[in-house]
């Protein structure tokens, strides 16, 4: 049993209920934030609230907690559910209305949090990579928002698993864009290439951080449009998110990527990356 917090309680995951006509529940009309914790500590937690801001600010939604009430609701959770490693799970819906398109005024936003153990990835996700296939990105045009009407990229994603692989690698009109849940690296002739935000794609706390790393450590990096044909003949891909870190993809549509073992980059980022990770505290 775990604990969660909704709209300013604590309480057994069981016992944690959301009225019918919330309109998470009845138009997956919110936003949410997946958060890893190690040791106990939120990882950057400055830069998620940052993106839940964003998100909020994007679907009209009032923050309904200051940055510092997220800290104590957000610690409190964790204090609850023993500590360690977790992936705290936070929503934020408008709340709780008469079913209508239209805003409704003056309704309290409903927020829910929970915090699940964070399992490393399989010893042999990291050992021999992942499958990923690739899909055509037919989700809206604000994917941006972390929202949490998510049924194109969970359909997406289910295409891979179909099909015996990972991921999705989503390609919108000849370019990739990131996974169904993952954003997207490559390897081209030693730089690490991602595609530019903008609207086709989430802005990926650990894709960030990538990037951060790798000018700190003189790793040559751009962000640069991926075209199918960049996708296809890379030497290293990666998908990145905050609950998998760093994939290595070895197969893309059954072809090998590279030598079709995780590349040296592949090698170097996650050593900066688990050195970066040992080195913060809350
Ligand atoms: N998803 N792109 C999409 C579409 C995602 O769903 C995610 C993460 C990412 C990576 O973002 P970040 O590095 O901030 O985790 C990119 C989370 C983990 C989820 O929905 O469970």
């Amino acid at each position: 049993m775990s604990i969660v917090y909704l709209n300013g309680k604590f309480m057994p995951d069981h016992a944690a209920c959301v009225p019918v006509l919330d309109r998470g529940f009845i138009f997956g009309d919110g936003i949410y934030e997946v958060i890893p914790v190690y040791h106990g500590c939120l990882f950057r937690l400055p830069e998620h609230l940052q993106r839940l801001q964003n998100s909020l600010d994007a679907i009209r939604i009032v923050n309904p907690h200051s940055t510092q009430e997220w800290h104590t609701i957000l610690n409190e959770l964790i204090d609850k559910n023993n500590s360690g490693n977790l992936s705290v799970y936070l929503q934020v819906t408008r709340g709780v209305a008469k079913r209508d398109h239209a805003l409704p005024e003056n309704i309290q936003p409903t927020v829910f949090a929970m915090a699940n153990p964070l399992l490393p990835p399989e010893k042999a996700m990291l050992q021999n990579g992942v499958r990923a296939i690739t899909g055509d990105d037919y989700r809206w045009r604000n994917c941006h928002i972390k929202a949490i009407s998510l049924l194109p990229n969970i359909l997406l994603r289910q295409q891979a698993i179909d099909a015996g692989a990972y991921e999705t690698i989503l390609l919108r009109d000849g370019e990739a864009t990131e996974g169904a849940a993952s954003n997207l690296f490559i390897v081209e002739n030693n730089v690490l290439v991602t595609p530019p935000k903008g609207p086709f794609l989430l802005p990926g706390i650990t894709r960030d951080l990538i990037l951060e790393l790798a000018i700190q450590n003189h790793i040559a990096c751009e962000e640069s449009v991926i075209s199918e044909k960049r996708l296809r003949s890379a030497d290293e891909i990666w998908l990145t998110s905050s609950t998998r870190e760093i994939l290595p993809v070895t197969y893309l549509d059954n072809q090998p990527v590279g030598d079709a073992k995780p590349g040296p980059l592949w090698h170097t980022m996650v050593d900066l990356y688990q050195t970066f990770k040992q080195s913060f505290s809350r």
